[in-house]
């Protein structure tokens, strides 16, 4: 087990795309500014979204309607991240799967993924789920406040990949 992550980042690396990425200087420069742009997307929605639950934003408008125009984005730009975040593991694989930073950040999305989905499925047949009582109420502040945290912990952790020693 201890000697197949490095065997298979080996291979990985081996692999016609990744010699492709690795001899192509433009393709990391180009897919980490589309990581970024997703990045600022996804940060945006999150936070518009999470400090309306905590009453600090867009308190003109419904937690639910915050969340039915942000969500998406949310969705989306995480799949712009995976699919860009997974061209910049093929290009660099041991980099970043080897990386205890890389890890962390993984597994800090699986969670706070985990949370958004909490989150967001009682809004699709209950848009005012959220709104209806004070405790789903100070839930949701809970979510919302748990979920910041991890996204600023992702943020720090994908950009102290490129320091981490091993
Ligand atoms: C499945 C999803 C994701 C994968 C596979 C992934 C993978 C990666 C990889 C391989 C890097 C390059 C690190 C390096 O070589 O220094 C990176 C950078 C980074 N990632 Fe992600 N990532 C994902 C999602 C996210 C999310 C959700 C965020 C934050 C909201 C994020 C924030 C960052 C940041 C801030 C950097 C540093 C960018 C830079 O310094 O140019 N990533 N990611």
């Amino acid at each position: 087990m201890g000697e197949s992550l490095p065997a298979f980042t080996e291979w990985l690396a081996s692999t016609p795309l990744s010699l492709h990425i690795q001899t192509t200087a433009w393709v990391i420069p180009a897919v980490q500014t589309l990581h970024i742009l997703a990045i600022a997307a996804v940060v945006a929605a999150v936070f518009l979204i999470h400090l309306r639950v905590m009453g600090l934003a867009l308190r003109s408008q419904a937690t639910a309607t915050v969340a039915r125009r942000f969500m998406p984005w949310l969705w989306g730009a995480l799949v712009v991240l995976a699919l860009s975040g997974l061209l910049l593991i093929i290009g660099e694989p041991a980099r970043s799967l080897e990386n205890g930073m890389f890890q962390g950040k993984m597994l800090m999305l699986v969670v706070v993924v985990a949370l958004t989905a909490v989150f967001a499925r009682p809004l699709r047949n209950d848009p005012a789920y959220w709104e209806a009582t004070p405790a789903r109420r100070m839930n949701a502040r809970g979510l919302a406040i748990g979920s910041l945290a991890l996204w600023v912990g992702i943020v720090f952790a994908g950009r102290w990949i490129a320091y981490w020693g091993g």
